[in-house]
C-alpha cells in the first residue's frame, strides 16, 4: 500500500522585513541580495511567538483540507532546528495544542531536508502498519539563531511552518512513488550553530562570542547543495521509473534561487514548472518546502495525477527526495 498527502498546510508570520530594512542594518544593499539569492522579503516571527504557533497554524489547515482532524493522527513528527525548548518536544507541545490524542510525538533535526525526512517517516510508519494517519510538520524560526551583525548569513533566513497530513493513498498508481535519502556529517561544521548543546555548553562566553547563531560558510555549502540535489533529484526519478520528461512539478528547497535555476536546467525543465517562494519568505530551512507545496495546491498549480519532486539539501549534511503522484 502506497502513502500520499491527504491535506497541506502553511504559516507564515506577518511581520515582513525587507531588502532595505536590512540596508540599514549590515552593509549590504537589495540589489546584492536579489542577484547574488533571489530574495526580496522574509517573515519574522515576533518575540513571544515560539515555534510551535506557527506549527500550530500550519497543522491545523492541514487537517482542515484533509478533512481529518487531530484526533484521528497517530503520530505527529516535527522537522526543526529551532524548537521550543532542548526539551520537551516540539511535537509534544503540538500534541497538546492540537488537542491530538497521546499518540507517539517527536522532533526530529535534519537541517533544510527535515520535510523529506519527516514525509519518508511517515510513509514507512503507514506501510509497516504502525500508522494509519501521520502529520508531518516542518517548522523555523530562523530569525532567532541569527547574527544580526554577519551579513553573508543574516540576510537570507526567514521564518514559517508547513505541514502535511499523510495516509493511506487511494490506489497504487498515486501517492508517494519514491523516497531518498542521504547525510554525510563529515562536513557539519560547515553549517552549524556551536553552541548551547553538550559539546558547548552555553556561558557568559558563547553568548559574547555570538556562539548561539547560526555559522554558515556559505560558499562551500552552495557547491555541495547543487551537486547533491541534483543527486538527489536523479534518484528519486530512477527509484519511481519516471522520466524527466514526465515530470510535472519541482517543488525544491528555497536556499538560492541560482541552486534551484541549476536544478531545473538539469531536469531539463522550464521555470514555470518549479515552484519558487524564495523571493517573498527567504530560506525557511526545513519549511520552505511543505510552504511552497501547499501554496501551489491551494492555487491550483499542483493538480491530480501530476509529478511532483520535492528535493532538499540541508544541515549535518542531509540531502534527499520524495516523488509524488498527486492524488
Ligand atoms: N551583502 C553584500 N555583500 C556580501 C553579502 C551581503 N549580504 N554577503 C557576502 N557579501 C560579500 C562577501 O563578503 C564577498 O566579498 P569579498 O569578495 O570582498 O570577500 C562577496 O560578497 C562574495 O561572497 P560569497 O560568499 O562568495 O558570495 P556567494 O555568491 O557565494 O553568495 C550565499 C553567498 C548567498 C550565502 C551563497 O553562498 C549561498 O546561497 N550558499 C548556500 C546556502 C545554502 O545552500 N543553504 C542550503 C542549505 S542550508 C540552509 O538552508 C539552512
Amino acid at each position: 500500500m502506497r502513502s500520499a498527502i491527504l491535506g497541506t498546510g502553511s504559516y507564515v508570520p506577518e511581520k515582513v522585513l525587507t531588502n532595505f530594512d536590512l540596508e540599514k542594518m549590515v552593509d549590504t544593499s537589495d540589489e546584492w541580495i536579489r542577484t547574488r539569492t533571489g530574495i526580496v522579503e522574509r517573515r519574522m516571527a515576533d518575540k513571544d511567538t515560539p515555534s510551535s504557533e506557527l506549527a500550530l497554524r500550519a497543522a491545523k489547515k492541514a487537517l482542515q483540507m484533509s478533512n481529518l482532524t487531530a484526533q484521528d493522527m497517530d503520530a505527529i513528527l516535527v522537522a526543526t532546528v529551532t524548537p521550543d525548548h532542548m526539551f520537551p518536544s516540539t511535537a509534544c507541545l503540538l500534541q497538546h495544542k492540537l488537542g491530538a490524542r497521546k499518540v507517539m510525538s517527536y522532533d526530529f533535526s535534519a537541517g533544510c531536508t527535515g520535510f523529506i525526512y519527516g514525509l519518508i517517516q511517515a510513509d514507512a510508519m503507514i506501510r509497516a502498519g504502525v500508522a494509519k494517519y501521520v502529520l508531518v510538520v516542518a517548522v523555523e524560526e530562523l530569525t532567532k539563531i541569527t547574527n544580526w551583525t554577519d551579513r553573508s548569513t543574516c540576510v537570507l533566513f526567514g521564518d514559517g511552518a508547513g505541514a502535511a497530513v499523510v495516509g493511506p493513498a487511494k490506489d497504487d498508481e498515486h501517492g508517494i512513488l519514491s523516497t531518498y535519502a542521504a547525510a554525510d556529517g563529515s562536513l557539519g561544521d560547515l553549517l552549524i550553530l556551536p553552541a548551547g548543546g553538550s559539546a558547548m555548553p552555553a556561558s557568559e562566553e558563547t553568548v559574547k562570542k555570538n556562539l548561539h547563531t547560526l555559522h554558515m560558510a556559505g560558499n562551500e555549502v552552495f557547491k555541495h547543495a547543487v551537486r547533491q540535489m541534483e543527486e538527489a533529484a536523479i534518484k528519486g526519478l530512477e527509484l519511481a521509473g519516471i522520466d524527466m520528461k514526465d515530470l510535472d512539478w519541482l517543488v525544491p528547497h528555497q536556499a538560492n534561487i541560482r541552486i534551484i535555476d541549476f536544478l531545473a536546467r538539469r531536469l531539463n525543465l522550464p521555470m514555470d514548472r518549479v515552484v519558487v517562494t524564495i523571493d517573498k519568505y527567504g530560506n525557511t530551512s526545513a519549511s520552505s518546502i511543505p510552504i511552497a507545496l501547499d501554496e501551489a495546491v491551494r492555487d491550483g498549480r499542483i493538480k491530480s495525477d501530476q509529478t511532483v519532486l520535492m528535493v532538499a539539501f540541508g544541515a549535518g549534511f542531509t540531502w534527499g527526495s520524495v516523488l509524488m503522484r498527486w492524488q
